[in-house]
């Protein structure tokens, strides 16, 4: 949500935070802006996305050495060019970009308003650039102090950047629940909300903790302390991201290269951990808490959107290799609903970009409880994975569009090894299945390649479905969570309105949707259920529905009903999730494209949601 993107150093600051503006649209792309300083302070905002923001500067002083950039994603106050970010401070002396929200910024704002302040925009933001101010002001302190004293007073979510007219030299960040990164380059800092903006300049980066507040000087100074004041030192990680994986190499949108580049994405979240020759499945980064997972008597699975999808099918999988109950919670109740948690219990948190404030949030209430945390990331160095006891990184890569694809079948593929390994650990699985599934897991990134291929297909289909206004996705067991996700993909992207069920669930309600004019998706590779999920496909054909089935290779009986087909590699039923997604993103790809959505920026979305 929002990205943040500032720059002190000797280059001229303007290309560098349009380029890192660039990288982070995907955060947030309603409005844009950028404040720049070379004497005077400089600020320009646009609605839309960062070309607006471009197209507006192009005739205007964009000179300065240091400035703040922002994209934004609205919470408080619509998207357009006043509430866009950076805000100024009353004497236009002080600018501000800010991610998270202030919760209590209705109250400050009333006392500043009786105080005789005026506001221009209608977010949580401008008050706070206001208050520092204003305590700059009336207690007389230094812009530090007063950062300190107004961030004290504030309730909620903030990572901040703040640049001041007084001070040329010096910018000053702070965080509490949103994310923000240092980068420290030759003679130079960046800061941003996560390290994409970073990449170009430097590997060196440091995390900012909550309440922590970065001084960054000109004279490559980087001083951090607490919002009380407490000096800390910087802690410098080194980034291992690549370059070339934040490109679109030559696909037309990040989504289908994302797509297509899951049988490496597979491999790599595979990559160490997996040996079937030996007979091994070993996560390095949990081994220190496998004991907690083997005795648990409860597994409780947070997440939120297509995590919680991967986090249905990790039950599924728990409860068939490992026998240990499983419960699969959006992290957003859970948070709230005063849950039973034990010191037994071990709460698994997925999350692609770790950052997930819902997510982070039902973390810290199962800590305090006392159960174990364990973290299925893909963001490194992301808030959840340190929030965490312990995990395993999906290594899925970037993932840039905002609909998640191959981080889906990275983190099922993780929950498959960590059941598997804690199962074997546990004698609940026999070791003739334990040797068939882990050579079939070896197998998968093959028969994703494989059906990557169906494509052609899938688009011919995509096209007869492109002006559908509903669709219904049937699954079961395994396929259930499948059906959800393809359901998801296709309103996300799309904006089609898509209903995922059980498919046993149909005739409890939705079958009452049924008309020749309604596409239902069904997943229907089921062995055990396979008579059954036959039965639920005639009766949508008996209401005249359009079927498209993903079947197994050499399917005989669906290939007779549906009316269209796609054909998946035969697969462990255990497995079939990670293959039978990829037709689903297809499809939802297809059928956007066709519509001439915006796939990787689809209206009203972010990619990381780092406010409730
Ligand atoms: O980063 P996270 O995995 O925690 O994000 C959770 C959801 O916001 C995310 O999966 C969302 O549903 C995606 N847009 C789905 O494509």
């Amino acid at each position: 949500m929002c990205g943040i993107v500032a720059y002190i150093g000797p280059k001229e600051a303007y290309p560098i935070l349009i380029k890192g503006l660039h990288r982070l649209e995907y955060r947030g792309y309603d409005s844009a802006g950028v404040a720049l300083l070379n004497g005077n302070l400089r600020l320009y905002k646009a609605q839309g996305k960062v070309s607006e923001l471009e197209n507006l500067v192009s005739d205007k002083d964009i000179s300065g050495n240091i400035g703040i950039a922002h994209t934004r994603w609205a919470t408080h106050g619509e998207p357009n060019d006043i509430n866009a970010h950076p805000h100024f401070s009353p004497s236009k002396k002080l600018a501000i970009i800010h991610n998270g929200i202030i919760e209590n910024y209705s109250t400050l704002k009333s006392e500043l308003i009786n105080r005789g302040y005026v506001f221009d925009s209608n977010t949580d933001t401008e008050v706070l650039i206001h208050l520092i101010e204003d305590i700059q002001i009336n207690e007389n302190v230094n812009l530090v102090e007063a950062v300190q004293i107004a961030l004290n007073q504030v309730i909620g979510a903030y990572a901040i950047v703040v640049i001041s007219q007084d001070y040329p030299d010096m910018l000053i960040a702070a965080k509490k629940g949103s994310p923000l990164v240092i980068g420290i380059g030759e003679g130079e800092f960046l800061v941003a909300s996560d390290a994409t903006p970073i990449i170009d300049y430097t590997k060196n980066v440091v995390y900012l903790d909550d309440e922590e507040i970065a001084i960054l000087n000109r004279n490559c100074e980087l001083k951090i302390k607490t919002i009380k004041n407490k000096d800390k030192t910087p802690y410098v990680h080194k980034l291992e991201m690549q370059l070339n994986t934040l490109e679109k190499g030559g696909f037309e949108h990040f989504m289908l290269k994302e797509i297509y580049e899951q049988p490496r994405s597979i491999k790599d979240s595979m990559r160490g951990r997996l040996n079937a020759q030996k007979g091994i499945v070993s996560l390095g980064g949990i081994i220190d808490y496998e004991m907690k997972l083997i005795n648990a008597k409860r597994i409780i699975i947070i997440a939120c959107g297509t995590s919680w999808h991967a986090g249905l099918v990790g039950e599924y999988l728990f409860e068939d290799l490992t026998r240990i109950p499983v419960e699969v919670e959006y992290a957003s109740e859970f948070r709230y609903r005063n849950p039973v948690i034990y010191e037994d219990d071990v709460v698994i948190a997925i999350s692609q970009s770790g950052e997930t404030a819902d997510t982070l949030a039902a973390i810290e209430l199962a800590k305090s409880k006392g159960a174990t945390i364990i973290g299925i990331c893909n963001v490194v160095g992301s808030s959840i994975a340190r929030a965490t006891h312990a995990g395993s990184y999906t290594h899925a890569g970037p993932e840039i569009g905002v609909a998640s694809t191959k981080a889906f079948t990275a983190q099922v593929t993780i929950l498959t090894l960590m059941a598997l390994s804690i199962g074997s650990k546990k004698g609940t699985i026999s070791t003739s299945k334990f040797y068939q599934l882990i050579n079939e897991i070896e197998n998968i990134p093959e028969k994703v390649e494989k059906t990557l291929k169906l494509s052609e297909k899938i688009k011919a289909i995509a096209y007869e479905f492109k002006d559908a206004r509903n669709f219904l996705y049937l699954g079961r067991g395994y396929n259930f969570p499948v059906a959800l996700e393809g359901a998801l993909k296709l309103k996300e992207i799309s904006y089609i309105h898509a209903e995922g069920y059980p498919a046993a669930e149909m005739k409890h309600g939705p079958i009452a949707l049924i008309d020749n004019e309604m596409p239902v998706v069904v997943v229907a590779t089921n062995k055990g259920t396979y008579e059954k999920v036959l039965s639920n496909i005639e009766e949508v054909r008996a209401r005249k529905g359009k079927i498209i089935a993903i079947v197994t290779e050499g399917d005989v009986e669906v290939k007779k009903l549906a009316d269209y087909v796609i054909e998946i590699p035969e697969t462990q039923e255990m497995l079939v999730p990670i293959l039978a997604t990829i037709p689903l993103q297809l499809l939802s790809y297809y059928i956007a494209v066709m519509r001439g959505c915006n796939v990787d920026m689809p209206r009203n979305l972010a990619k990381s949601v780092t406010v409730e």
